[in-house]
């Protein structure tokens, strides 16, 4: 079953993200700072959120949003007292996390495409990969794009995700550039809505 998520289903999308991505610079705050986190993005009007449900459990999710400028941003303003001991922790052991932090914080806003919406993030829990889950999830996202308006978007990952490299491009995705951030390099794909064949 496929379904609209809502804050409510923060701390499950919290552990599949947690899951999928280990190494990545969010969830090495914890299991506690990312299910804050996910409640703030799940209740965002900015941010559109489906989940793929078997027998009741979450076992993927994909997060997009029409404004990435802003989005990090206000999450980390409205949250800021929440966040601040797990940033203040992990500050004490990795002196990089502010400027990792800040990374985030405007990530969205050095805007390097036309690109009016983003993909966030999609993660299927492991067991269940392969299954043409996180096919179908991005093709619900591209519904909601499309109501929204949304004629190209994008969406960024690790250039050493090889698994997340194929999927983009087998979904279509249009190499645009590289960048870097957290001192890893990342690549950029553009998916053009009205060209797309999924
Ligand atoms: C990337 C990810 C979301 C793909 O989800 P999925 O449900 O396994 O993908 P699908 O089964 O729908 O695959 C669709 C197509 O993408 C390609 N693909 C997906 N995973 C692949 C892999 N590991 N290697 C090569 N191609 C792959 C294939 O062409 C596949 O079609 P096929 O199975 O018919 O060959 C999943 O691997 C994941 O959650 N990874 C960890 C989290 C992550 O890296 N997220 C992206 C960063 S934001």
């Amino acid at each position: 079953m496929i379904r609209t998520l809502t804050y409510i289903d923060a701390q499950q999308t919290a552990c599949i993200h947690a899951d999928a991505l280990p190494d990545d610079f969010l969830p090495s705050f914890g299991a506690k700072f990312l299910e804050i986190l996910h409640s703030q993005l799940l209740s965002s009007v900015k941010v559109t959120a489906t989940g793929y449900f078997e027998n009741d459990q979450l076992v993927g999710f994909i997060v997009g949003t029409t404004n990435t400028a802003q989005l990090f941003s206000e999450i980390f303003r409205a949250g800021f007292l929440r966040f601040l001991p797990f940033i203040l922790k992990k500050a004490i052991t990795s002196p990089t996390t502010f400027k990792k932090l800040l990374e985030t914080i405007f990530y969205g806003q050095k805007k390097s495409t036309v690109a009016s919406g983003e993909l966030i993030i999609i993660a299927i829990k492991s067991s269940c990969r392969r299954k043409g889950i996180g096919r179908k999830l991005f093709k619900r996202l591209i519904t909601d794009f499309r109501i929204q308006g949304v004629h190209l978007f994008q969406v960024s990952t690790l250039v050493n995700n090889q698994s997340a490299n194929q999927f983009y491009k087998r979904l279509g995705g249009k190499f645009n550039h590289s960048f870097s951030m957290y001192d890893q390099r990342w690549n950029l794909y553009e998916f053009s809505i009205y060209e797309k064949k999924v």
